[in-house]
């Protein structure tokens, strides 16, 4: 090589290494990024915000089937009152009344519940197509306009109240909340009280301590959070898995394959080198809305025993990636609410063990709940991210993050 040649070369490298620090500083609205938990949409339609959900060629949303759990929630709760209906009936009225804590209106997964409930007790009213999902509020006299009364063996199903767990300042899904208000409802009309269902365990959790427990009335919630498997060996009536196994895992490999430039689908359809892979009864994954789901389990007292440890990683996707082939990355996460139950005490312990497995580095950012910019703030160096995973505070407020990717 003469030293003409070795100076185009030189020239030629120097030019790449420039190009290429350019395209990659201000590049971060190319990098990979997943919406998790709560998936880009408008909180009144639920419409998905597909401007969100394309952001880049590489942005996916992770959840899970909210309708597929949510019937399986119904059916659980339908299946305990056929199987205990000579006993169901507390107080002898021929009506079996159920209360239900409604997480957030403004949600998917809240929203499906209520129609999963509310479809396999017979108690939703339709509107323009769909069950109304919206709070009863008090409805004991069976007069409100968005539930009727069902009927199960002979029996009426009534909803006797359901409201919104939010708190004076504004945070969602909120247990406290819901063990007070099962104390209101309970002073009212306790007796009438049969089943309690929640939209989650954490406010489930929350009734069955305060009332529902002591009481022996049955009380189903949503998460499988370890607390509430193993409260029903003490009465706790069932939960629902939403598969945080499977999410955690698939939050943060969307991320390693895009991150690395290989196809999609490693170590989710198709083994990785270290033999990771989930199957199809794990999950499935939309094109159209760029989304995985998982599918949900139900968890009663025939099959608790299983979910006691609802934090530990999924074997099929336990095993550890070599550095050669998935070198450190940093990451960029945030959860919506740092004391949201589910998400501080299944979740975020599921994603501290696969980030080791699958070589990420992550920051994790615990937001307040109540406001985008209590985390947004947070989001102040992207550049010093490879990857970054949006847990909204509300679903509607995509481009709050977007607008910090440029
Ligand atoms: C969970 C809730 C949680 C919420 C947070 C839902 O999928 O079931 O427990 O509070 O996600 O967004
Ligand atoms: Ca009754």
């Amino acid at each position: 090589m003469n030293n003409r040649t070795l100076f185009v070369l030189s020239i030629a490298a120097a030019t790449s290494l420039v190009f290429g620090m350019a395209a990659f500083a201000g590049g971060n609205a190319d990098k990979p990024l997943v919406w998790w938990n709560r998936q880009p949409s408008n909180s009144s339609t639920g419409e998905l915000d597909m401007a969100a959900l394309t952001w880049n060629d590489k942005t996916y949303y992770v959840g899970f089937d909210a309708s597929q759990g949510a019937e399986l929630q119904g059916q659980m709760i339908a299946d305990y009152i056929n199987e205990n209906i000579d006993t169901i009936d507390r107080n002898g009225d021929g009506i079996i009344g159920y209360v239900l804590a409604i997480g957030d209106i403004g949600h998917n997964d809240s929203i499906a519940r209520n129609l999963g409930v509310r479809k396999a007790l017979g108690t939703g009213v339709e509107a323009g197509g769909e069950i109304d999902p919206s709070p009863a509020e008090t409805n004991v006299d069976g007069s409100a306009s968005v539930v009727q009364d069902g009927e199960i063996g002979g029996l009426t199903v009534r909803e006797l109240a359901s409201h919104e767990m939010k708190n004076a300042s504004g945070a969602t899904w909120d247990a406290a909340t819901a063990g007070s208000i099962i104390g209101t409802w309970a002073a009212s009309f306790g007796d009438q009280i049969d089943v309690v269902i929640s939209n989650n365990d954490g406010m489930g959790m929350a009734m069955f301590h305060a009332w529902s427990q002591a009481e022996e009335v049955p009380t189903f919630g949503y998460d499988a959070n370890s607390d509430a498997v193993a409260a029903i060996a003490e009465g706790y009536a069932g939960t629902i898995s939403q598969r945080a196994d499977v999410q955690a895992y698939l939050t943060l490999r969307v991320l390693r394959n895009a991150i690395d430039g290989v196809d999609p689908d490693t170590g989710i359809g198709i083994a990785d080198e270290a033999g990771n892979v989930l199957s199809d009864t794990d999950y499935y994954y939309d094109e159209a809305s760029r989304s995985y789901y998982a599918l949900n389990l139900a968890v009663t007292s025939d099959n608790y025993e299983d979910f006691l440890d609802s934090t530990v990683v999924y074997a099929p996707v336990a095993n550890q990636l070599s550095e050669e082939a998935a070198p450190v990355k940093n990451i960029w996460l945030d959860i919506y609410n740092a004391s949201d139950n589910f998400l501080s005490s299944t979740y975020q312990p599921l994603l501290e063990k696969y980030d080791d497995l699958l070589n990420l580095n992550v920051a994790y950012i615990g937001g307040d709940g109540q406001t985008e910019s209590n985390i947004t703030n947070r989001l102040d160096n992207p550049d010093q991210y490879d990857a970054y995973a949006v847990n909204m505070v509300k679903t509607d407020n995509a481009a709050s993050y977007t607008a910090l990717l440029q």
